[in-house]
């Protein structure tokens, strides 16, 4: 390993200005190395250091917090909290209050939800969005559906399942004046890792539509600065960017894009009056209206302690070390071969770090070039203490792309079958892989980590697919 990391550090001399994370991974993420866990599944949830913990729980030991929905002492400190937070995330993404609003939600998918069903679509709309979402994006057009808007699906390529820049932007020129027209894309695929360009927002904005950039799985390592870019909705979920708290989101939003959401229902704590007998209700301005019931409110200063941490190690080193690492986990893959001569791995995305982040997904295949079921690396990978992930990673178009699935195999399934559990589906769509192995680096990635998952696949080399 010695002579792999020298040779590694001469080729990526810029690493050793990321000192500062090996150091906190022997302070701050101790358990990691203590445990023997090899965590390589950063897009799934990051990890917090302890010191986050520890603010935390002294927070909550020295105080006495109440519903902030009240104007008594224990609900006016968390009140306070609550409001501190809410500003923190704002200046964390260099946000103008005068421009944008951060709404608290359970997690990325609950933003998305907000926008689903408070979105003015009608039979005049279109919800245009890429083939590389979350399905949290996906289901969108559900609410699209319902109201008979049209729902667009702009397609990405192969190999590096980059976006068809051409056919998007036809897509976007074809905008009727005067209608609500909703663009939705992520700004880093939780798929391929792929980061698809953030012109794309100013470019849509000239053509009349809003923009929803889901940002889940790029600001884990990347800085999403909110001065230089204005899309109309923002998605994330902070689990995602410093392991905790979990349970809580945003939906960040600009305040001209917000007048035009409509939510469909109240509840408590999103109005300022309602009325049984008058059968009315004001609901509140702002953030206060789409949070429904009483907030998270005990974890939302823990969601300032973690922006706090992110923002005193900087961007700068995750961001440089997780590109380091990258291209580095990517070459070696790519040059791994049995010994005929055979690939050992199929990689669905860019080989190369420009414009892509941290997230490497790929098949293994043996030396006949038949691929080696995903579960079954899953399942090696678990007995070596590795932790990555396998399946579609609930992006099924860029599984659907990456994996050449066409859509009469698909439809054919569905419409056989009323309803089938993920394995029968797997079985309907016969003997073709339906899924591929993720590896995502983050935070406190070190090579080490790295180096390890490389040993673990070339233990996959020379061995048949039915043997293992
Ligand atoms: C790109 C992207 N969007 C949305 C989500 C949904 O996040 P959550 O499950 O926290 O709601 C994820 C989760 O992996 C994601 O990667």
């Amino acid at each position: 390993m010695k002579e792999a990391k020298n040779k590694f550090l001469e080729q990526f001399p810029q690493f050793v200005n990321t000192r500062i994370i090996d150091e906190l991974r022997q302070t701050e993420y101790e358990r990691l190395d203590r445990l023997g866990h090899i965590y390589l599944d950063y897009t799934g949830g990051g990890l917090y250091a302890d010191s986050q913990i520890h603010a935390h729980s002294d927070l909550l030991l020295k105080n006495v917090f109440g519903n902030p929905h009240s104007s008594n002492p224990t609900s006016i400190i968390a009140t306070q909290l609550v409001d501190q937070a809410r500003a923190y995330v704002l200046e964390f993404f260099n946000a103008s209050p005068d421009e944008y609003v951060c709404i608290f939600t359970q997690n990325a998918s609950g933003a998305l939800k907000l926008i689903g069903e408070s979105y003015p679509f009608s039979q005049d709309s279109t919800y245009l969005l890429t083939f590389d979402n979350h399905n949290s994006v996906n289901g969108i057009r559900e609410f699209a559906h319902t109201r008979g808007a049209h729902v667009v699906y702009s397609p990405i390529t192969l190999p590096d399942m980059r976006l068809d820049l051409e056919k998007l932007k036809a897509s976007l020129f074809q905008t009727p004046a005067g209608t609500h027209q909703l663009f939705a894309y992520p700004a880093q695929s939780n798929f391929s890792g792929v980061q698809h360009p953030l012109e794309l927002i100013d470019f849509a904005h000239e053509k009349g539509w809003d923009v929803l950039l889901d940002a889940a799985a790029y600001v884990p390592t990347n800085y999403l600065d909110l001065s230089k870019i204005h899309p109309d909705f923002i998605s994330l979920s902070f689990y995602k960017i410093f392991g905790y708290p979990t349970g809580v989101g945003a939906l960040i939003a600009r305040h001209d894009a917000m007048e035009k959401l409509h939510r469909p229902w109240f509840a408590g704590g999103t109005i300022t009056v309602a009325s049984v007998q008058g059968d009315r209700y004001y609901l509140h301005q702002g953030a206060e209206g789409y949070e429904d019931g009483t907030l998270n409110y005990l974890s939302l200063p823990a969601v300032e302690f973690g922006l706090r941490h992110i923002a005193k190690i900087g961007y700068d080193p995750i961001h440089t070390r997780v590109t380091c690492l990258t291209q580095y986990l990517l070459d070696e893959l790519l040059r791994l071969r049995h010994s005929n001569g055979a690939p050992l791995v199929r990689i669905y995305g860019p080989a190369n770090i420009d414009m892509r982040g941290g997230t490497v997904t790929f098949n293994f295949y043996d030396p006949n070039r038949h691929f080696i079921d995903h579960r079954r690396v899953e399942a090696r990978a678990n007995e070596h203490n590795i932790s990555l992930r396998t399946g579609c990673f609930c992006n099924p178009g860029g599984g659907e792309i990456a994996l050449g699935l066409t859509s009469e195999q698909l439809n054919s399934c569905f419409i056989h079958h009323r309803w089938m559990t993920a394995d029968d589906f797997r079985r309907c769509i016969d003997d073709t892989s339906t899924g591929a192995v993720r590896i995502s680096l983050g935070l406190v990635t070190t090579f080490e980590d790295v180096y390890h998952l490389i040993r673990f696949a070339c233990s996959l080399t020379d061995q048949n697919a039915a043997n293992i």
